[in-house]
């Protein structure tokens, strides 16, 4: 996976991904011609998919994403006894509207805007706390997530939080494993602070299975100020 310099387009907020399997850029010379028609015979013929932009989401884009959570959670099918997950009900427009007029909702973009996924947070106090965070089924695997997830926390950098904080399953492989690999850690008895341990405690009232959930902290680093 490879990012482009934010600012290649007119939003300096925006940062575009390319496909993680596709190593080697295209290069266009004064002979090409016709680019786009170039590409779409590279997508055929090397099965690479069509490049994917970062961006802050919008009010408009609010009404999209209860369908990514939709298509997301089918990823549970694979997991017999959380398979019901896949069932489960989703963040509503009106919830994800408030997250966006936070400026704390980035969403993962097709090349003819269509939206593919999203992240979505909000601030609790010196943390980012992520809420949501989806990938289409058909989109996973791919890098998104993954740029999805370095975008909030440069954002959160940027508003010079102590940290990024969410709930997860412990042994899903997307899940804690997957923020492990961000220098996300499980918090533990004391660490689990009053915030957190009452969202597990929620979480566990809506039949989710307490002992594989956890809560999970990235550190920041404060700017040297010095
Ligand atoms: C979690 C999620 C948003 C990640 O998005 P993604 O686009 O699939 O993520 P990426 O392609 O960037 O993959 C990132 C990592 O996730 C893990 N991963 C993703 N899909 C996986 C799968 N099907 N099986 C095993 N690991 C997987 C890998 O560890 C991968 O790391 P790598 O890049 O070192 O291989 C996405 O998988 C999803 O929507 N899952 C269902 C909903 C969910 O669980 N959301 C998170 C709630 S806390």
């Amino acid at each position: 996976m490879r990012f482009e310099g934010a600012g290649r387009q007119q939003n300096f907020d925006i940062a575009t991904v390319g496909p993680r399997n596709n190593e080697t850029r295209p290069r266009w010379s004064a002979a090409d011609g016709n680019k786009s028609a170039i590409l779409a015979k590279l997508r055929k013929s090397t099965g690479m998919k069509p490049m994917i932009t970062i961006r802050p989401a919008r009010a408009g884009d609010a009404d999209a994403l209860p369908d990514i959570e939709q298509s997301a959670g089918l990823a549970f099918r694979a997991i017999p006894e959380l398979a019901w997950l896949a069932d489960g009900d989703n963040v509503s427009p009106q919830r994800h509207r408030e997250l966006i007029a936070e400026g704390t909702c980035w969403i993962a973009v097709d090349d003819k805007d269509r939206p593919v996924g999203f992240l979505s947070a909000g601030i609790e106090g010196e943390t980012l706390h992520i809420w949501e965070f989806d990938v289409r089924l058909n989109r996973q695997g791919s890098g998104i997530g993954r740029a999805l997830l370095e975008r909030a926390i440069k954002d959160a950098r940027r508003r010079g939080l102590a940290a990024v904080t969410l709930t997860t399953f412990r042994d899903v492989a997307w899940n804690a494993p997957f923020y492990r690999k961000f220098g996300f850690h499980i918090l533990e008895g004391a660490e689990i602070d009053e915030r957190l341990a009452s969202l597990l405690s929620g979480e566990a009232e809506h039949g989710m299975p307490a002992a594989r959930r956890c809560a999970m902290r990235l550190e920041l680093a404060k700017p040297d100020t010095r």
